[in-house]
């Protein structure tokens, strides 16, 4: 028998420890105000201090994590300061990303070095330091922040592109692997979101929310224990299931939707 729900549905915040990374801005920052509101206790990180300090109601006392995600020794330190307050979080959210659009005539070698570090080899940092502890517990869960230009190679997305297909692989296997160790985990494949990301992008965005939207349907998305979270349905679906063809028939999808976007 199949179970209804992949993950454990989470619905109670109250008092939950979710350490978000990547909240400074956009869907992060959004995430942490909806978390707040639901009586979530909140670890924030990013690389600007500032910015994290505005994210949510002082009256919430988040703990600030300032630092940068590519930098591994960072992360130790991270975690150590971490370790202070909680012994280990019930809830990580990886949502830190570094985006350029450009062509694949366009690339800057050390520009995409630091977005495959920002985007993949930081979630490798992250596992390592935050597996044990939670596995030890044998409870918590991992939120992976993909994007639906994981699917299938998007024109623009030729660096950003490739590093959401591999976390999208690896949400896969990480579940695969932990499910049975009382871990959860949870994959969200975002549409096209207003945030600070976007706003590089000079195409029009089809069906763009505004990031409390993204929040939203997120929370939503973890009430329910889904093991992928895809938002706005009406867009990305289309897209998976574009992206399920075989070659010939999805490279002519693709075209024809990038005609009409
Ligand atoms: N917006 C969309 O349409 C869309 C669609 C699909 C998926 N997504 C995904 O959703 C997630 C959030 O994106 P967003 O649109 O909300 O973008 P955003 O507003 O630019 O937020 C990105 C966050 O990552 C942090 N960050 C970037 N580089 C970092 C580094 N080296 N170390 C630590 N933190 C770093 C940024 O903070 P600092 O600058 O303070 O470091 C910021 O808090 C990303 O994983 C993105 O790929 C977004």
């Amino acid at each position: 028998m199949w179970p209804r729900s992949l993950n454990p549905a989470l619905k109670d915040w109250n008092g939950r420890r979710v350490w978000l990374i990547g909240a400074s801005s956009g869907i992060g920052a959004a995430l942490a105000a909806a978390l707040a509101a639901k009586g979530a206790m909140l670890a924030l990180s990013s690389r600007r201090e500032a910015a994290l300090r505005g994210v949510v109601q002082p009256a919430a006392q988040p703990i600030i994590l300032p630092f940068d995600v590519a930098d591994p020794v960072a992360w130790e330190h991270a975690w150590t300061e971490l370790n202070k307050h909680w012994e280990a979080p019930d809830l990580v959210v990886f949502c830190a990303a570094d985006y350029h659009p450009q062509r694949s005539w366009e690339i800057d070698p050390e520009q995409a070095r630091h977005t495959v570090e920002t985007n993949l080899t930081s979630i490798y940092y992250g596992l390592h330091y935050v597996l044990p502890s939670m596995l030890k517990r044998g409870s918590g869960g991992l939120v992976l922040l993909a994007s639906v230009a994981g699917y299938m190679g998007l024109p623009n997305a030729t660096v950003y592109g490739p590093t959401k297909a591999a976390l999208i692989n690896l949400a896969e296997l990480l579940y695969v692997d932990l499910r049975s160790r009382g871990l959860g985990v949870y994959l969200v494949n975002p549409g096209f979101v207003q945030t600070p990301l976007t706003a590089k992008n000079d195409f029009a965005m089809p069906s763009l929310q505004t990031p409390t939207q993204a929040a939203n349907a997120i929370v939503a998305g973890l009430a329910n224990g889904r093991f992928e979270i895809s938002f706005p349905s009406h867009f990305t679906r289309p897209l998976k299931w574009a992206s399920l063809l075989p070659y010939r028939l999805r490279f002519a999808a693709l075209l024809q939707l990038l005609r009409l976007a």
